[in-house]
C-alpha cells in the first residue's frame, strides 16, 4: 500500500535535498526490523524523524543544526514556540499568524521582507555573535526560503524572506519536537568516518550529491575524493554484512556522475519517481531541472 504523504513528519526546516516529498517512495524499501536505524548525512532530518526503529542516530557535520535538535528534543513544543514569540516580539518582527498582511503594509504576495528587513538584519547580527541554537532557529524562520547558508567567515548570511513565523511553520515546528520527545534519537556532529556502527545496524545514506548545487557542497565541502572515501566506506559496512541504503543522482542537468555509476554495479538500484521541479533546487529555468532520484541498496 502507498503511504501518503499527509502520515510523516516534515523537517521545520526547508533543508535543500530534503527528503521529505520522497520517504513515501524510499521508507518501503528500507528493511522491515531494525533495530539501531542510522542517518549517517541527516540533515533536515526529514528520514530520521520517521524511521521504524528502537533506536536512531542522527548523525551530520553541521554541528548548528545537530545543536538545534538537541535543543528542540530537550524542550517541550509550547515552550520552545514560546520563546520563539518571545523573540519575535523583542525585535519587532512580524506575525502575520496574528496579525495579517494588511496590518503591515503589504499583501500574501509581496510578503514581509520589506517590513522585517532591518529587525531580522539585527537579529543575524545577534545571532552571529552569540550562535544560541533558539536564536539560530529563529533567524532561519525569518531567512530567505529558510536557507541556510554561511559565508567563508562562518557568519550566517542569508538575506530576509518574504515570509515569517506563519501557521504552517508552526505547526511542523510542533510535530517535529513532539515526535523528537518520544523517540529514542542520538544526535552527533561529525565527519561520517567517525561514527561508530553497530553491526545490528542500518545505515542511511543521504550524502551532498556531486551532480547538483547546495550551499553545503560550497567551499570543498563535497568532491570527488570525498566521494570516493564514501563508495569505500560503505563497501565496508557491505563486507560486515550491514544493511545500506544509499540516496543519489546518476545524473543532473547533463552532468554524470559516472563514479558512482560504476560502484553501483556490485549493489541494487531502485529508480525512485521524483524531480526536483517540485523542490527549492536553484535554477533560473525549473523545466530543465529534472532529477532521477535512486537509492542503492545491498540487499
Ligand atoms: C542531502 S543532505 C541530507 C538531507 C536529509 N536526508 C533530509 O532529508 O533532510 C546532505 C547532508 O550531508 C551533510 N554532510 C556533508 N558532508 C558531510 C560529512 N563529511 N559527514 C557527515 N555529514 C556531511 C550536509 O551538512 C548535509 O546536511
Amino acid at each position: 500500500m502507498q503511504h501518503r504523504k499527509k502520515e510523516y513528519i516534515k523537517s521545520p526546516l526547508n533543508y535543500t535535498g530534503g527528503k521529505y516529498k520522497l520517504l513515501s517512495q524510499i521508507e518501503p524499501l528500507f528493511p522491515k526490523k531494525i533495530d539501531t536505524f542510522v542517518d549517517l548525512f541527516a540533515g533536515g532530518c526529514n528520514v530520521a524523524i520517521n524511521a521504524k526503529a528502537n533506536k536512531v542516530v542522527a548523525n551530520d557535520i553541521n554541528s548548528e543544526i545537530i545543536q538545534l535538535y538537541d535543543y528542540f528534543s530537550s524542550n517541550n513544543s509550547d515552550k520552545v514556540i514560546s520563546k520563539v514569540d518571545s523573540i519575535i516580539c523583542k525585535y519587532g518582527l512580524s506575525d502575520t499568524s496574528k496579525y495579517g498582511y494588511v496590518h503591515y503594509s503589504c499583501t500574501s504576495n509581496s510578503g514581509v521582507s520589506k517590513y522585517n528587513k532591518e529587525a531580522y538584519s539585527k537579529l543575524r547580527s545577534d545571532y552571529n555573535k552569540n550562535k544560541t541554537p533558539l536564536l539560530f532557529y529563529v533567524t532561519l524562520v525569518f531567512a530567505f526560503n529558510n536557507q541556510i547558508r554561511f559565508n567563508s567567515r562562518g557568519e550566517f548570511n542569508t538575506p530576509v524572506n518574504k515570509r515569517d513565523f506563519n501557521k504552517n511553520m508552526r505547526k511542523n515546528l510542533k510535530l517535529f519536537i513532539d515526535e523528537l520527545n518520544q523517540k529514542e534519537i542520538r544526535f552527533y556532529s561529525d565527519d561520517f568516518n567517525n561514527i561508530e556502527i553497530d553491526d545490528n545496524s542500518f545505515v542511511y545514506i543521504d550524502p551532498p550529491y556531486l551532480a547538483t548545487i547546495a550551499s553545503y557542497n560550497e567551499n570543498g565541502g563535497w568532491n570527488e575524493d570525498k566521494e570516493m572515501e564514501l563508495l569505500s566506506y560503505i563497501d565496508g559496512l557491505n563486507k560486515r554484512g550491514i544493511k545500506f541504503s544509499l540516496s543519489n543522482v546518476f545524473e543532473n542537468k547533463g552532468k554524470s556522475n559516472n563514479i558512482l555509476r560504476e560502484w553501483s554495479a556490485d549493489y541494487n538500484v531502485h529508480s525512485l519517481n521524483f524531480s526536483y521541479n517540485n523542490c527549492n533546487y536553484q535554477s533560473k529555468d525549473k523545466t530543465k531541472n529534472t532529477t532521477s532520484e535512486i537509492l542503492i541498496t545491498n540487499y
